[in-house]
């Protein structure tokens, strides 16, 4: 069963109200920002530039939302426009693949509407061109023809409002950084946040469970509330086909072994990118290149979606050399560090 999300966006998807991703979480989905729970200083500005917005009858300043996958950041693209009573437009990076697409898309918007870009990061250098005066002056300019009879036209667009969500920040041109009014990074959920996430959705499926069942799944969840998300569903699911009428925290412990997932939520594959590190790369430094090639995973995947809750939680340490084991890598592999490592935790 996969729990985690790749990177990258199949396909664009324009025009709908959900995210077509993952069609099974969007039940689960907060749909407005009283309902959201966790990271409350982004809440509390954007109930500021909502209000602020609304009252001045103007569309919301364009957003760059970024952190890891998982966090919410569809969620809250979409609770924006709602709270603005506005439509969203989805569509992300690689799926805009000429000027014309991006063309169509900004035509084709209504005023206030939102038009959220998922990994805006992998937009091509000429079509980030093309936004730069859509965002400015809500203008687009475009050539048409070819040669010495080409033209460059200007289109009106209706006043909109961007959001951009990337898991790289670091990766976006500063030009395109710079045009958004309101950058926010989303960080991991704390437990008690976790716990308040899964009993929500424990509570949208209509489950009975038991507190400590909660708190399991929460534990497990890798601060992320898209897989607190699932392993709710996974958990009910296995429940479901044994009979039991009630999550009790023997069942989601059970759950959890089985899917393979231990106390601190990490799964077969984040065990093997320590275990690599320790034991074959004898506690690194190891370049990103050479663990993706030895795991057989793709770099962008230990990147992104594994490497930042190890990261976060003090197994590994990034330097310039490489990516780096500390002593909480070897506890969980059941080893002992050498010394050396031991002082890599307070370096
Ligand atoms: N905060 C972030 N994601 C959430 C979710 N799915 N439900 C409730 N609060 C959240």
């Amino acid at each position: 069963m996969v729990l985690k999300r790749t990177t990258s966006l199949p396909h664009t998807v324009i025009g709908l109200r959900g995210d077509a991703r993952d069609t099974s979480d969007m039940t689960l989905r907060p749909q407005h920002l009283k309902e959201y729970i966790g990271q409350c200083r982004i809440k509390e500005h954007l109930l500021v530039h909502i209000a602020a917005a609304r009252s001045r009858k103007e569309p919301l300043g364009h957003t760059l939302l970024h952190g890891p996958p998982g966090l919410g950041k569809t969620t809250l693209a979409f609770i924006m426009a709602r709270e603005m009573e506005a439509q969203v437009r989805v569509t992300s990076g690689p799926a805009i693949e000429k000027t014309g697409d991006l063309a169509s898309l900004l035509t084709n918007l209504q005023s206030g509407d939102v038009l959220f870009i998922d990994e805006i990061h992998r937009l091509r250098p000429q079509i980030e061109e093309v936004l730069y005066s859509a965002m400015e002056e809500y203008v687009l300019d475009i050539m048409i023809g070819k040669g010495p009879t080409a033209r460059s036209v200007r289109l009106n667009l209706q006043p909109f409002t961007l959001v951009g969500a990337t898991t790289k920040a670091g990766a976006m041109s500063a030009p395109l950084r710079d045009r958004f009014i309101h950058t926010f990074k989303l960080d991991f959920y704390t437990l008690p946040e976790m716990q308040a996430i899964a009993e929500r959705a424990g509570k949208i499926l209509s489950l009975q469970f038991e507190e400590r069942a909660a708190h399991h799944i929460a534990r497990s969840s890798r601060a992320t509330p898209r897989i607190g998300n699932r392993l709710m569903r996974a958990v009910r699911d296995f429940a479901q086909v044994q009979g039991q009428m009630r999550i009790t925290e023997t069942e989601a412990l059970k759950t959890l072994d089985l899917l393979g997932i231990d106390r601190d939520g990490l799964d077969a594959t984040d065990r093997s990118i320590l275990s690599a590190i320790v034991e074959t790369f004898s506690g690194g430094p190891v370049g990103l290149a050479t663990l993706a090639a030895f795991l057989s995973e793709e770099e962008e995947t230990i990147e992104d979606v594994y490497e930042p809750y190890l990261l976060q939680q003090g197994y590994l340490q990034r330097t310039s050399k490489g990516r780096m084991a500390l002593p909480k890598a070897y506890e969980k592999l059941g080893m002992q560090a050498p010394e050396d490592i031991q002082m890599r935790a307070f370096s």
